[in-house]
């Protein structure tokens, strides 16, 4: 059988360096591993023999996303797997959050995401199979204060992959979007900029920020295990993957709750809701 190619965003830290270490070690995968700056995936060096190629890889640089694609098409023939692991956070309350910093996150969590999906899904296409795993969060299905526009990054994941997901469904790709809770990574500390509260409205906000900068790489989740759930999803269970995959307790119990939750709003003002149609017309 073929190897399968994967391709894991942001292979530096966190994720996709879990992601990248057991790929490196698993038979039957070439991997295609990116970090943005040279030297960074040395870690890698030791398990290769001619299945890994490493490129450089900032998803906010279209060329980089080009180059990366087709390089890893020359080098490997197929890409089988693309991860969009990259992904940066920011804390702050929506009124006082920078928005250039803001807008910046929104570069690297929605339009890297996008550019790098669009590149590949042409292959995937005339392959007429392929799989696409979308890092979004809990985050993306639950919002917290101080994290407003990071939530917005992460449900604009979540919305468009399950359209993506309904538009490949037949053309043999499948989608999968990842929803961790906290994970011992860089996130919460260097990978997320904060911006702490200033006015009286907002202080209290700021212990939540001071605790997430402290509890960074002391999380429940381990993603290294994450590494493993992930690799086994698409080994042996590919023909059911599910869309969304909730990894942590705290995140499908969140989850959970929230549907739960909503469920009985919509319940609640059903009557309310369908009120608002034309009435139906009797021929
Ligand atoms: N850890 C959590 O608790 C958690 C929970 C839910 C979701 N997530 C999501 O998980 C994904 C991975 O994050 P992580 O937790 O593994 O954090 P991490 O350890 O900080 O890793 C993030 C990776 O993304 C890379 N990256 C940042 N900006 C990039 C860019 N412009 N282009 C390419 N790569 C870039 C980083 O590269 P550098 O090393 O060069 O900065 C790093 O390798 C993110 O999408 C995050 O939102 C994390």
């Amino acid at each position: 059988m073929m190897n399968k190619t994967w391709i894991v965003t942001g292979s530096h830290t966190g994720f996709g360096k879990e992601l990248a270490v057991k790929l490196a070690q698993e038979d039957g995968v070439n991997l295609v591993a990116t970090s943005r700056k040279p030297g960074q995936l040395d870690f890698l060096d030791q398990y290769d023999h001619g299945q890994i190629d490493k490129e450089i890889l900032d998803v906010t640089k279209h060329d980089q996303v080009v180059t990366t694609v087709k390089n890893a098409q020359a080098h490997f023939g197929s890409i089988d797997v693309l991860v969009n692991n990259a992904g940066i956070g920011y804390f702050g309350t929506f009124e006082e959050s920078k928005l250039d910093d803001v807008k910046y996150m929104f570069d690297v969590n929605v339009w890297g995401l996008v550019d790098m999906t669009r590149e590949v899904l042409p292959i995937m296409r005339k392959q007429k199979s392929g799989i696409i795993i979308n890092f979004s969060s809990i985050g993306g299905m639950f919002s917290f204060p101080t994290l407003s526009f990071y939530h917005g990054t992460k449900y604009a994941v979540e919305g468009m992959s399950e359209s993506l997901a309904k538009e490949t469904k037949d053309l043999g790709i499948k989608v999968m979007v990842i929803e961790p809770s906290g994970f011992r990574t860089d996130w919460a500390g260097r990978s997320s900029h904060k911006t702490m509260p200033t006015h009286d409205d907002y202080k209290q906000f700021g212990e939540f920020i001071k605790n997430n900068e402290e509890g960074a790489h002391h999380e429940a989740g381990d993603p290294v295990k994450a590494a493993e759930i992930i690799i086994d999803e698409v080994k042996n269970h590919s023909d059911n993957l599910p869309l969304r995959l909730p990894l942590g307790k705290f995140a499908v119990d969140t989850i959970m709750d929230k549907y739960e939750n909503t469920l009985e709003l919509l319940k609640e003002n059903y009557d309310i809701s369908v009120s608002a149609d034309q009435p139906e017309r009797k021929e």
